[in-house]
């Protein structure tokens, strides 16, 4: 009989992937899902989706249903309906153009105002982890930003961790995605 199969743990959490305009959101979830990428931009209209399955640990499995939100929508009004169920999110600013570091900021008020964790887990706000995203860009790694201003940046404005990324060279894409489910599952 199947009666002493280990019991496999599923479960599945929605993700939000926003972040102003071409920052790399996509990118990025190419990058992690598929192990793609591309030089070529196709902006992203209203959301797509995309499906990660994780295997945890021996048993446990996460799905992962990636929500990559266009840039625009930060101006438009369908975020909340957009927002509504998630358990998580990656916010994503290009590191070579300072405004959409400032968008960051924007983009976390917005998911504070709109989305919070069920009242089954305590409410409270999702985690989100904060990506500084085409650091291949930076010539030897220079950016304008220390390790340690993010990481004062995070505590002061409530992101869990942060992470230099890059789409393009598949850096920290995977460590950034496992560092928000690790978040998402203590809680749980
Ligand atoms: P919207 O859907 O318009 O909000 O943009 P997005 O955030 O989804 O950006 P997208 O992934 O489409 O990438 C925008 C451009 O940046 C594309 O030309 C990508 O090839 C490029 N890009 C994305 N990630 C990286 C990266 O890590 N390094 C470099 N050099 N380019 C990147
Ligand atoms: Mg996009």
């Amino acid at each position: 009989s199947d009666h002493n199969l280990p019991e496999v743990k599923e479960y599945l959490y929605k993700i939000l992937v926003i972040g102003d305009l071409g920052t790399g959101k996509t990118s990025i979830i190419k990058r992690y899902v598929n192990n793609v990428f591309s030089m070529h931009y196709k902006s992203t209209i209203g959301v797509d989706f995309a499906l990660k399955v994780l295997q945890w640990s021996p048993d446990t499995v996460v799905r992962l249903q990636l929500w990559d939100i266009a840039g625009q929508e930060r101006f438009g009004n369908m975020t909340k309906v957009y927002y509504k169920e998630a358990l998580g999110a990656l916010v994503v600013y290009d590191v070579t153009r300072p405004s959409t570091f400032d968008g960051v900021t924007k983009w976390k008020n917005d998911l504070d105002q709109k989305v919070s964790l069920p009242e089954a887990w305590g409410g409270g706000s999702i985690p989100v982890v904060l990506m500084g995203n085409k650091c291949d860009l930076l010539k030897d790694g220079y950016s304008n930003k220390s390790e340690s201003e993010m990481i004062k940046y995070c505590e002061e404005n409530g992101f869990v961790k942060w992470f230099d990324t890059s789409a393009k060279e598949n850096h920290n894409v995977d460590e950034a995605a496992r560092y928000l489910v690790s978040q998402i599952l203590e809680i749980e």
